[in-house]
């Protein structure tokens, strides 16, 4: 993610550069061979037979449920696996490797705030209670870049039940784990830590949104935000936290991560829209990974069919950023 801070002294290359000017510096040491480490293959297999051991790992593959559509070309494994977003171990592309280290057994997720009772629940005992599908989404980041691919979790209303919240919650927030140890730019005191979302609660238990716990068949990587995430796929890329331990219900509007940072760049609802630029850029167009051919970006990210009517009664809001 692009961001303007204030103290523009301390930022790391990437906020501070163009994204343009960036990727061509990239591209510069990979060709002088300096990168070539990043993308060695034997990291990546090492990675997936860790997958293989996880005690999830017989859920998968999943059954597909192709009712909100089943988009082409589906974007390849490796791509979507080593070009990542996920701050917490660094402000570029490449933490795949970096975000091994997440240890993602035990791991226990915090239910609280207006629910009927609190309490906590570990991540296979959830597991064990939903029914896992698979699902083949679009995935638009906020940067212009995309991807198509198929996540296997189950519905966020499968979640939001479970969780039993009270009758005046309007807002679910979830939150990444905190383990500076291992996440190491969580050192980094200018970022509001920890990351936090949310979305309505009518958007929750909105048939599309899904939390997902496996990609490719398999369970999901650490760099893509294992051991469960949130995908709202009508939304730019940055609604869809990583990595969670707690789960709120509130009466109020949450403020997430990007939001505290630069409120004028990246609102609450950042629904996507092609007709409305971010503030530094057009949103018109798209970049699937591994394509050269940038292609037309969609209403809500070709889900308006399923989504629009969740916005009838919001035109007052600043819907699309
Ligand atoms: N969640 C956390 N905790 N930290 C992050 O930096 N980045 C977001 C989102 N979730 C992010 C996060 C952004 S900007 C995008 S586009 C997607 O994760 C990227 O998901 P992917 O790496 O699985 O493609």
């Amino acid at each position: 993610m692009l961001i303007k801070r204030v103290r523009g002294w301390e930022l790391p290359e990437r906020q501070a550069t163009p994204e343009g000017t960036y990727m061509q510096r990239r591209t510069l040491v990979r060709a002088m061979g300096l990168g070539a480490a990043s993308l060695a293959l034997p990291g990546l297999a090492l990675a997936q037979n860790k997958a293989a051991s996880d005690p999830s790992a017989g859920r998968y593959p999943a059954p597909r449920n192709d009712k909100y559509g089943v988009p082409t070309p589906m974007t390849e494994e490796r791509q979507a696996t080593t070009y990542n977003n996920f701050y917490e171990f660094g402000t570029d592309k490449s933490i795949w490797r970096a975000a091994q280290k997440l240890e993602v057994r035990p791991w226990t997720i915090k239910i609280g705030g207006m629910v009927e009772k609190p309490f906590e629940v570990g991540i296979d005992d959830l597991l064990a209670k939903m029914q896992i599908e698979e699902r083949v989404y679009r995935h638009r980041c906020v940067e212009t870049w995309s991807m198509i691919v198929p996540w296997s979790g189950f519905p966020m209303r499968s979640l939001v039940e479970f969780c039993k919240p009270l009758s005046g919650a309007k807002y679910v927030v979830m939150k990444t784990l905190s383990k500076p140890s291992v996440m190491r730019e969580q050192r980094d005191l200018l970022y509001p830590w920890p990351y936090t979302e949310g979305l309505a609660m009518d958007e929750a238990m909105n048939d599309l949104a899904f939390i997902a716990t496996g990609l490719y068949g398999k369970p999901i990587p650490q760099q893509n935000g294992a051991p469960l995430r949130l995908v709202a796929p009508w939304k730019y890329g940055f609604k869809n936290v990583k990595s969670i331990v707690s789960i709120d219900f509130s009466d109020k509007q949450p403020v997430s991560f990007w939001e505290k940072l630069q409120a004028s760049e990246y609102g609450f609802w950042a629904n996507v829209n092609p007709e409305v630029p971010h503030a530094r850029w057009s949103q018109a167009t798209e970049k699937p990974l591994g394509s050269s051919t940038r292609i037309p970006t969609l209403l809500y990210n070709g889900y308006a069919e399923f989504v629009a009517g969740l916005y009838t009664d919001r035109k007052a809001e600043k819907l699309f950023y």
